[in-house]
């Protein structure tokens, strides 16, 4: 169980290194919490008009959930590895919106949250993926394609993965990191009803 607990733990804090202010702040491209939403995603790393460094934060923090997720699969015995990946794909989106670096102040979790889905269930993180780039090119609103993903994955992982909880904790994880991503995208929901949440290319608001 300490094991369990182990890569937890581990998977924390490596969602909670933050990509997305790390390299604007190396590469000295603006501070990201003075820009746009002042998220430190993606994203808004996009507004800062540095295509390559949004597109490397979008990977690299698809990479953490990713890795959480593997290494708490290879290193737990066989007859948790399934169990303790999930709780590390949650812990490694908890860890991206609450990091311990930031006081707990950080992300929505959606690249971690991909990261980790695909690591996870490749079908689910798969069709995911297809979601949000759908969704986002369509509305070309990121939070549009991110909330679409993030309801889509549940109902994937339940329908690849069945109900049962003892046979499968993919889909109680997927539900459990599709609530944390939509509840941080509380401000963006309201944005989107209101009509007033900016289009990708829009530049700075
Ligand atoms: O991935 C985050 C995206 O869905 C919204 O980001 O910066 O527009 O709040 P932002």
């Amino acid at each position: 169980l300490w094991l369990i607990a182990a890569t937890t733990f581990l998977a924390y804090v490596l969602g909670s290194v933050p990509f997305g202010l790390l390299l604007t702040n190396l590469a000295g491209a603006g501070d990201l919490r003075q820009i746009g939403s002042g998220n430190i995603g993606a994203t808004n790393v996009l507004r800062t008009g540095r295509k390559d460094l949004a597109a490397a934060t979008l990977g690299l923090d698809a990479a953490k959930g990713l890795l959480a997720v593997v290494i708490a699969w290879v290193m737990t015995p066989p007859d948790f590895s399934a169990h303790a990946a999930a709780i590390a794909a949650f812990a490694a989106v908890v860890g991206h919106c609450y990091p311990v670096f930031l006081g707990f102040r950080g992300g929505k979790g959606v690249a971690t949250g991909l990261g980790a889905m695909l690591a996870l269930s490749p079908l689910t993180g798969l069709l995911g993926c297809a979601a949000w780039l759908g969704m986002a090119r369509l509305s070309r609103i990121s939070s549009v394609g991110a909330l679409s993903a993030f309801v889509i994955m549940p109902l994937a992982a339940l329908a690849l993965h069945g109900f049962s909880f003892q046979h499968s904790p993919t889909p109680m994880a997927a539900l459990l990191v599709s609530v944390l991503v939509i509840a941080r995208h509380h401000e963006n929901i309201a944005r989107i009803l209101s009509g007033k949440e900016p289009r990708i290319g829009d530049g700075k608001r």
